[in-house]
């Protein structure tokens, strides 16, 4: 037998609405929860009121307590930039080639040099330097401008054919096809020639007469041999390390199209110091000489 349910002894009052002759209590809020809320309230004006909170049209209201994520980092920032004043400034007067001899220089050169390029170069070079298609590997030491400590601050405080750098390296290849220099046959020869002096299955008979191709149109800037040319940025052919691709379908497009690698300047973009230290890095890659 099921109990009858029992009326409550005190009843709260209803709100007066009855759905179907269902009535609504009107339960006071529990204390507990009403003066949680009241507290979120005043806590909620209190902190308008101390921390940044009402937008403005250009920003928000301070709060008197003056807080700023932005001024926070910006003071570590400073603290750390302060910190490293007296070392940069050495870095910028230490002659390149003598930050080895000093091992705590070294040391800082290596390692803010490392940040530098993982920040700005890796997109392009690979992290630690390990190239891309069009963007040669800086870990080894076949270099296409110079590899001493030297050429390398050369080439990161000016960059590469950029137009933003008078004094950028720069030079072109002649697009020999599509400028007409060369015809079709003229390029499948010389091609030939290339895989030749590459150590690469070529076709002997095409090969001897893109020698003659080679000899006319390409030792001026890859020299007699092919082996390139670090005052013209022309790469050695003869190695197998290749910018662009050494099969035959590459070497076709490079020699009908041409290349023109870009590389941006960093001067007014690093500071000395930053150029210093990831020239340091970069040297100490591998490759350097
Ligand atoms: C936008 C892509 C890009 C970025 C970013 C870039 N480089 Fe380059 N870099 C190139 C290209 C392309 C070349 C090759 C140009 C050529 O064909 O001669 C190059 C060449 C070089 C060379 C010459 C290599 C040689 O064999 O002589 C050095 C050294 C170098 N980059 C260092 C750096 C450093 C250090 C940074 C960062 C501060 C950097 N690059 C950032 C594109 C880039
Ligand atoms: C005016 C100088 C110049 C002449 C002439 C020239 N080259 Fe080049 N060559 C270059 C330069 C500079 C590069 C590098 C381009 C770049 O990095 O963007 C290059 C790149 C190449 C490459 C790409 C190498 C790689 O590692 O991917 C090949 C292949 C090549 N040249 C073949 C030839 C052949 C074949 C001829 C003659 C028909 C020739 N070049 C004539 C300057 C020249």
């Amino acid at each position: 037998m099921s109990k009858q349910p029992t009326a409550r002894k005190a009843d709260p009052s209803t709100t007066g609405h009855s759905w179907d002759g269902i009535q609504e209590f009107d339960n006071p809020m529990p204390r507990w929860w009403l003066w949680t809320f009241y507290l979120t309230i005043i806590w909620g004006v209190g902190y308008t009121i101390a921390y940044p909170a009402w937008p403005l049209i250009t920003g928000a209201t301070p709060g008197v307590l003056e807080q700023s994520t932005r001024a926070d980092v910006q003071s570590e920032i400073d603290r750390f930039a302060s910190a490293n004043a007296p070392i940069e400034a050495k870095l910028d007067e230490t002659n390149l080639d003598a930050i080895k001899s000093d091992p705590a220089l070294a040391d800082f050169a290596a390692k803010s040099g490392r940040a530098v390029f993982n920040t700005w170069c890796a997109q392009c070079h690979g992290v630690g330097g390990g190239g891309n298609v069009g963007y040669p590997t800086l870990a080894d030491n076949d270099w296409l401008w110079g590899g001493t400590i030297d050429d390398v601050y050369t080439t990161v405080q000016h960059g590469i054919r950029n137009t933003t750098d008078p004094e950028a390296r720069y030079s072109q290849m002649p697009a020999f096809g599509t400028d007409g220099l060369l015809d079709k046959t003229q390029i499948g020869d010389v091609v030939q020639y290339v895989l030749e002096i590459s150590g690469q299955p070529h076709d002997a008979d095409k090969a001897g007469a893109g020698a003659q191709v080679f000899a006319d149109n390409c030792v001026a800037c890859h020299g007699e041999m092919g082996t390139g040319d670090r005052a013209q940025g022309a790469p050695n052919l003869t190695d197998a390390i290749w910018l662009y691709g050494g099969n035959e379908a590459a070497l076709t497009e490079t020699v009908t199209k041409a290349r023109f690698g870009v590389m941006p300047a960093w001067t007014g973009r690093l500071s000395e110091a930053q150029i210093r230290s990831v020239a340091y890095y970069v040297h100490g890659l591998g490759g350097g000489e």
